[in-house]
Formats: C-alpha cells, sequence, structure tokens
C-alpha cells in the first residue's frame, strides 16, 4: 500500500522530500515564517495609517471582512462618516491573493495569514488520532504528522484566516453560492422580522451582484446586473483542454448516472482533429479551436445556474458550474476590499475626497468602551493598537514582547463588531460583554453578562478522497504556483493579450464543476453533501498546506472534496485564553460525537460516509483516457463503513466557522443579537459578520455574510432618529 509521507523542508517553496520508511500520513515540518517570493503588487493599495487622531466618526466598524466592509462602504455610500480598522494591511493586489487558482497560497502568504490552532476535540486521546495535528517544536518551526520532534508542544489544528482588508473573501475559494431559501426562512421565523425572508434576502442578492456569467435565456431576473461584486465563472475552455479533467469528470457524472455519450463522442472527434494536425499529442492540451464541442457537451450536462430561483434550487441534485467571485475579462478575484477601496479613494471634480470613508489599517482593535451612565450601556469609542503583525494569529508577530501603539477612537452613533467568527467573540468578551463567570475568572470588569457570546460556533465538517495518477495533468503542467520567478502560468493568466479560456489554468479556481446532493439521512430533502474537486493533494489544513497541495514536480494529483451542508451540533466555544488582544482564543470545536447526540453525530457522521462512497464510485467509474487512478488517502485499508466513519472523526475539518455572536429570539437567554443584528442589552453596538448566523447556512458562507450586510445597512439606517 502505498501512503503519502513527505517532509516539506525548511523552505517552504523548496520541493519536499520524503519522509523515512514506516512514516504513515502527514509529516510535515515548516519554519513559523516561510520563506515566500517578493512579487510586487499589481495595483495599488490603501496606506497604512492608524485612525486620525481626535477625529470622530458616526460609524466604526472594526474588522474590513466579508461582513464589515460592504457595511462600512455602504454606510459612507449613504452620506455618513464612517471609520473601518482591521488589523492587518491592504493586500488586494498580491499575485496569489488576486489570481483565482492560487488561493490556497494566498492563505499561507505571511502578509496576510492569521493561522489559528483549534481543537476538534477537548478529548486529547481522539484529537491525537488526527494525522495532520500540529506542533511547535523546540526551535520554534511548525510540525504537523505523527511523528513528532521531542520536546514539542501540541497546538491543535491548522485553521486559516485572513488578517487584512477584505477578511477571507481575499483567500477564500471564491465559490459564490446563496445560503438555502430555508435557511434565511428559519431566521425570519425566530426574529419575527420579513427582511430575512428568502425572497427578501433575494432583493439584496439583486444589489450587490454584478453576474457576469451568461444565463439560459439572458434571463437575469433572478440575479442583480450592476451590483458591486461581479460574479462569474470558470472559463469553459479551461477543463475541456484537459483530457485528464475531462475524464475525472465524466467519471463522477457516470456515477450519478448522467448520459455522457455526446460527451465522450465530442472528445474523440476533437482528440482526432488534433492528433491528425499535430501527431504525438502526448503532455499536450487540446488546442481551444478543437474544444467547442466538448464546451457544448458539458454545458448540456452541467447546471448553468445554482444560484437560480426555482423551487428546486435546494433540493435537486445537479453536477453544476460555480459561480464564483470573480470578473469576467481579468478573471481576477472580485472582494469586498475592491469596493472599500474604491469608496475610500474616489474624489469629487476638485479632488477632494467624496465619501467619509477613512480605513485605518495595520490598527488592531482591543476593546470597545461603554458610557454606563445611562439605562443601558452605550458604545462610545474603540481602543486600538497601531503596528504590523501585532496579533499572534500572524506567523510574523512576537510570541514574547508586547509593541504597538495605543490609541482610541470616538463613535457618535454607532459601533458595528465585524472580526469574523473566532475575533468577535474575543473582542466583545474583551469589551466586558459576554459570561459573566469567564468574565471574573479574568477579572475584566463585566458590562453586560451575556452567556451566549462565544458559543453556539458551527462549522462545516469536510473530508477528502484522494488518487494519484500514472500520468500528469496536462493543464498545470506548466505551473509553478509562483514559486519561481518565471511561471508560464502566471504570465499566461495575466497577459492582456488573452482573453478568457486563452488565460489558462489560473482563470479559474480549479474546480471544474461541483455536485450538490442530498445524503439519505437529510431533513427535507435539501442539499446536505457538496463535492467538488481540483488537481491537488489536499488532506486538510496544515502549516504548509499549500505548498504541498500543488507543486512545480508533482502534477499527478486529485481530491474530491466532501463537504457537509447543515448540523446540529453547535457545541463550539470561543473563550479567552488571556486578557492580552494580541493572544488568539481558546476555540474548541468539539466535533461529532463530543458535541451533540450520538444519534445525531450518526447522521452527520453517515452523510458524511455517503459522500465519501460517493467520491470513491466517482474514481471507480472512470475510463481512463489517459492513465488510470490509485486512491492513496485515506489509505485503501480504509474501506467499510466502520472504518470510513473513525476516518472522519478522526480526520474531518472545517473552514466555515460560524454563528459564535448569534442572532436569536427575544425568548432566548442565549442570544446574542436581536434581527437588527443589535447585541442585546446594549446600545450603539452590533455584530455583522458570519458569528451572527444562528445556524450554519447552505454550502458555502461568504455571499450570506455579505448579505447580512447589505441588510444590517438597511437596519442601521432605519435607526437613525
Ligand atoms: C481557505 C478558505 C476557503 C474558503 N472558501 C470559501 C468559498 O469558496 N466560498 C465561501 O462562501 N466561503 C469560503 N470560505 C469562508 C468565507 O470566506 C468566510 O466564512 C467569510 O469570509 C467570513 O466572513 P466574516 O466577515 O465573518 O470574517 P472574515 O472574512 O474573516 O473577516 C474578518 C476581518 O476582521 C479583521 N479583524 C479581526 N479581528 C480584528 C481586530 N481585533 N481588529 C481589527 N480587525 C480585526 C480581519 O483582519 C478580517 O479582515 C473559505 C475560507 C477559507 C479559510
Ligand atoms: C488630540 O487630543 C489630545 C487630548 O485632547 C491632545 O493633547 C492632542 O494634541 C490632540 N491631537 C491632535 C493631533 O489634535
Ligand atoms: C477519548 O477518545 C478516545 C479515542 O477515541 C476514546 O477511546 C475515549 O473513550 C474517549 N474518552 C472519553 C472520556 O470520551
Ligand atoms: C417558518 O414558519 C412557518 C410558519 O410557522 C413554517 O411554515 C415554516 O416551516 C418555517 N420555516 C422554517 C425554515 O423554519
Ligand atoms: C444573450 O445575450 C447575448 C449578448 O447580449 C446575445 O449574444 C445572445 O444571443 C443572447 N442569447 C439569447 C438566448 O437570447
Ligand atoms: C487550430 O489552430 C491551429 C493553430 O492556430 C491550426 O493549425 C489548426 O488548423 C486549427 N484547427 C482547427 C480545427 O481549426
Ligand atoms: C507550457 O509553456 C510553453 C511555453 O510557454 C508552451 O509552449 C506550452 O504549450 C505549455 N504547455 C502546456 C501544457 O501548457
Ligand atoms: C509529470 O510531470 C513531472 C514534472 O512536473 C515529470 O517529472 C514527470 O516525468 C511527469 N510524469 C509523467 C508520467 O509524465
Amino acid at each position: 500500500m502505498k501512503s503519502f509521507s513527505y517532509l516539506a523542508l525548511i523552505s517552504a517553496l523548496a520541493p519536499f522530500t520524503e519522509a523515512g520508511a514506516g512514516a504513515n500520513g502527514i509529516d510535515v515540518l515548516i519554519p513559523r515564517v516561510p520563506q515566500q517570493n517578493t512579487f510586487p503588487l499589481t495595483g495599488p493599495s490603501l496606506p497604512v495609517t492608524p485612525p486620525s487622531p481626535n477625529k470622530t466618526y458616526e460609524y466604526i466598524v472594526v474588522g474590513g471582512g466579508a461582513g464589515g466592509s460592504p457595511l462600512a462602504a455602504d454606510l459612507a455610500l449613504a452620506g455618513h462618516s464612517v471609520l473601518l480598522i482591521d488589523a492587518g494591511g491592504d493586500y488586494g493586489h498580491l499575485r496569489e491573493v488576486e489570481t483565482p487558482a492560487l488561493g490556497n497560497p494566498a492563505s499561507e502568504r505571511n502578509e496576510v495569514s492569521w493561522g489559528f490552532f483549534t481543537h476538534h476535540y477537548a478529548n486529547e486521546t481522539q484529537a491525537l488520532r488526527d494525522r495532520k495535528l500540529t506542533w511547535m517544536t523546540p526551535d520554534g518551526n511548525y510540525y504537523s504528522g505523527q511523528n513528532v520532534p521531542e520536546g514539542s508542544t501540541m497546538l491543535g489544528n491548522f485553521y486559516p484566516r485572513y488578517g487584512g482588508l477584505g477578511g477571507c473573501s481575499e483567500h477564500n475559494a471564491l465559490v459564490g453560492v446563496l445560503p438555502t431559501e430555508n435557511d434565511w426562512d428559519y431566521i425570519a421565523n425566530i426574529t419575527g422580522d420579513v427582511k430575512f425572508q428568502a425572497e427578501n434576502m433575494r432583493e439584496y442578492w439583486k444589489q450587490i451582484e454584478k453576474v457576469m456569467y451568461p444565463l439560459p435565456n439572458n434571463d437575469t431576473s433572478a440575479h442583480g446586473t450592476d451590483g458591486w461584486l461581479g460574479v462569474s465563472i470558470n472559463p469553459q475552455g479551461i477543463a475541456a483542454q484537459d483530457l485528464k479533467i475531462l475524464s475525472v469528470m465524466i467519471g463522477a457524472m457516470e456515477a450519478l448516472g448522467y448520459s455522457t455519450e455526446s460527451l465522450s463522442n465530442a472528445i474523440a472527434d476533437a482528440t482526432d482533429v488534433f492528433s491528425q494536425e499535430v501527431g504525438d499529442t502526448a503532455e499536450m492540451l487540446l488546442p481551444l479551436n478543437v474544444t467547442q464541442g466538448i464546451v457544448d457537451a458539458l454545458g448540456d450536462i452541467l447546471e448553468w445556474d445554482v444560484n437560480r430561483d426555482t423551487p428546486d434550487r435546494d433540493t435537486k441534485q445537479v453536477v453544476a458550474r460555480l459561480p464564483m467571485t470573480m470578473t469576467t475579462g481579468d478573471y481576477r478575484r472580485a472582494s469586498p476590499r475592491d469596493l472599500v477601496y474604491d469608496v475610500a479613494t474616489a474624489t469629487n471634480p476638485d479632488g477632494s475626497k467624496k465619501y467619509k470613508l477613512d480605513v485605518a489599517l495595520h490598527s488592531l482593535a482591543t476593546k470597545v468602551n461603554f458610557d454606563t451612565t445611562g439605562d443601558k450601556p452605550k458604545a462610545i469609542s474603540v481602543d486600538y493598537l497601531f503596528g504590523e503583525s501585532l496579533y499572534r494569529a500572524d506567523p510574523r508577530s512576537s510570541l514574547t514582547e508586547d509593541t504597538g501603539i495605543p490609541g482610541t477612537v470616538s463613535a457618535t452613533r454607532e459601533i458595528i463588531v465585524s472580526g469574523g467568527t473566532f475575533n468577535t467573540p474575543q473582542i466583545l468578551k474583551l469589551s466586558g460583554v459576554g459570561p459573566k463567570e469567564e468574565l471574573e475568572k479574568w477579572d475584566i470588569p463585566v458590562v453586560l453578562d451575556l452567556p451566549g457570546v462565544g458559543t453556539n460556533m458551527q462549522d462545516r465538517l469536510e473530508v477528502g478522497v484522494h488518487a494519484d495518477a500514472t500520468s500528469n495533468f496536462t493543464r498545470i503542467l506548466n505551473c509553478t504556483y509562483l514559486g519561481t520567478e518565471d511561471d508560464p502560468c502566471w504570465s499566461q493568466y495575466f497577459s492582456e493579450d488573452n482573453h478568457d479560456s486563452e488565460k489558462g489554468t489560473y482563470a479559474s479556481n480549479g474546480v471544474p464543476m461541483g455536485i450538490f446532493t442530498t445524503s439519505s439521512v437529510a431533513q427535507g430533502g435539501e442539499h446536505d453533501l457538496w463535492l467538488g474537486g481540483f488537481s491537488a493533494l489536499f488532506p486538510g489544513f496544515f502549516p504548509g498546506y499549500s505548498t504541498v497541495a500543488a507543486t512545480p514536480d508533482a502534477k499527478n494529483h486529485w481530491s474530491w472534496l466532501i463537504l457537509k451542508a447543515h448540523t446540529t451540533n453547535n457545541a463550539g466555544t470561543v473563550q479567552l485564553a488571556s486578557t492580552n488582544p494580541r493572544d488568539t482564543p481558546r476555540i474548541d470545536f468539539h466535533n461529532l460525537y463530543e458535541g451533540q447526540t450520538t444519534e445525531a453525530a450518526d447522521a452527520d457522521a453517515m452523510a458524511l460516509v455517503e459522500g465519501m462512497k460517493l467520491a470513491m464510485s466517482f474514481y471507480d467509474h472512470i475510463t481512463p483516457l489517459d492513465g488510470e487512478f490509485e486512491r492513496i488517502w485515506p489509505p485503501q485499508d480504509v474501506q467499510t463503513d466502520e472504518e470510513l466513519k473513525q476516518w472522519i472523526i478522526d480526520e474531518a475539518w472545517g473552514h466555515h466557522a460560524s454563528c459564535s455572536a448569534a442572532i436569536g429570539a427575544d425568548d432566548n437567554p442565549m442570544a446574542v443579537l436581536d434581527g437588527q443584528f443589535r447585541v442585546r442589552g446594549i446600545d450603539g453596538l452590533r455584530v455583522v459578520d458570519a458569528s451572527a448566523f444562528p445556524k450554519i447556512v447552505g454550502t458555502f458562507p461568504v455571499v450570506g455574510v455579505m448579505l447580512l450586510a447589505a441588510k444590517a445597512r438597511d437596519d442601521i439606517l432605519a435607526d437613525i432618529k
């Protein structure tokens, strides 16, 4: 049996080498601050400044992620003075950040990486079974795997976040899928706020979306056409040029029972023409001028629009094109960072600033201050520390020194906390808003006992089924993932002379299609599984994962990923680990059996078992157009349902953490927010980010977070007296 075992050594850019015999699983050692390329930004960025001294704003938004950035921009567009504070910088034009295929490398760039070490289980015996668990070695490097160097300290499971303007919308996989109708209707039900109903949230989608992919019959009635968020699909010729990608896609389609005859015929026609023209076609891509038939045949099978507004949208099994947050034309990542940039830099004809939006970068918000003289505490100002890399999730931060220039900035109307699922509860607790016992334990003066803060956290469990092929994926053959000075794939992508599919593999997120389906244990027939694949080796997150996933010299990997939508496990917590705002909090997920009833955990695990078996059947149905595949992760001795289930318990990870400062009903003592995002019991304080969801939404969260921001804008403006 083959297992993948390797040691990624001290330069992250250096190719990894095989670890010793007997090593089973991930075995990766990497410096805390890896050596990386130093390519210049491709475009302008906002300057790094602290908040202006002594300036007062109507609104302060803390955290410029998927929630905070659009909200800050919208309030400024509505004529108000707004300060947006973010702990990181503006790296919207870092090559890895803006290139759709390079989201994984972007998530480990030193400039923007916030690596949290989380706990899947409080039970350490169970936690230690995870083959990708990370430790800090005595000499300060990160080790992930089972051959732990002596004297190392266990850190936990690496969880990538983005510290910088745009938040995780700057490094995510760009998949832009709306939550389900039930997700929204549920929030409408518990809050009594009809604006949350799916049909009304759809109206916000129409405001923010700029749909840039062709729709059946050109019917844009379910979409926005002139919003700030470009939404596109991968240029369809990109996958069609690579026979091996096509064979993987066909394997999945066949396994799911789709007829692929016309697709296979189109491929045969194209290869005939090509080999007659060229002769030996080994390791060559089909030229674009012979792939139109393949593109058309794919078009007949693939669902065009998973964001359509039809009654079957959340239940019908589809193999789909993925709407992605990127702009057609340049195929650059589209995100709220661009909106903030545009609003903050817009000028009047006389050159003066058009909108009252200031953006303070490298400014770590440490505390919200309150006026406690009235009936209710009122949020009035924010304390911050100015300096680069102050937060200890940033690999460049000092683990021992406390630097940073302190300051305070005031808001006359409201403060909105949008630090994301881990940071929002931390900021609230450091400010004295949270469970009384926890605050007292740390001697934090209690402003308001709000027991729900940092509870109810949920995540979407994910596993992969990985196989290696006997030949390479041609599509990525030339790519060095910016690990070399001259990455032909990047030049091809960035060149203005190339259009659409001519831009090649970097103009896509690398995921040629996604499967939305329903397991046998799902409630109400709604999708509870998503499967997508890419040509990479991705067994989950650990420091260095992105350099292992895709390397200049291994081009024969494929990973099918299985994501479990929805769960009843809401046992996750975010608790303070110290009162130092630079320290990361303690993050516990209590996965599966540790966080929910046996019955509920069985259902979540069984759905993932079904998903893994589906992925394995995809490989089984591959008719090799070019080389065979062998499953290597999980290893082939993980076979029965029981073995797969144990694998899931041991290995499943997440990256959609949500719900840690949740909206809830008036009579729910654990509710942190009301339906207008107001922190209950406090004036002038709201939370707008993924932590606000009461239940984890849909298959992908980021669009849902941006829609929360759009609704919050209306709620905030409606409250102006
Ligand atoms: C690798 C990866 C891939 C993903 N892929 C997808 C995908 O394809 N589709 C999808 O829908 N979702 C995806 N996600 C998830 C999605 O991007 C996040 O759920 C979403 O961005 C969360 O938005 P947010 O506003 O809650 O927080 P974030 O986007 O994390 O933003 C938080 C912001 O707050 C700032 N901040 C935090 N604390 C402070 C502080 N104390 N002071 C100042 N600033 C602070 C941070 O710098 C950051 O800008 C992915 C996530 C990851 C990690
Ligand atoms: C800001 O306010 C403080 C205290 O009121 C004052 O000492 C300082 O000079 C002010 N700074 C500026 C730049 O106006
Ligand atoms: C902890 O996990 C181990 C390994 O899964 C298990 O055998 C043990 O029973 C667990 N302990 C408790 C207290 O649940
Ligand atoms: C919302 O409430 C209505 C009326 O009680 C009910 O029919 C519906 O199923 C609920 N929807 C959700 C998603 O909770
Ligand atoms: C859709 O619009 C495009 C561009 O405007 C046009 O070329 C195309 O023919 C239209 N398709 C249909 C089906 O109407
Ligand atoms: C495709 O383009 C190549 C090179 O430009 C040319 O040689 C070939 O004849 C074209 N093939 C078809 C089928 O148009
Ligand atoms: C690799 O790059 C070379 C030179 O840029 C190009 O001619 C060739 O077609 C590329 N091959 C693939 C498979 O992309
Ligand atoms: C696959 O590509 C690598 C270079 O990335 C090359 O070394 C190897 O020989 C290729 N393998 C096959 C089977 O073509």
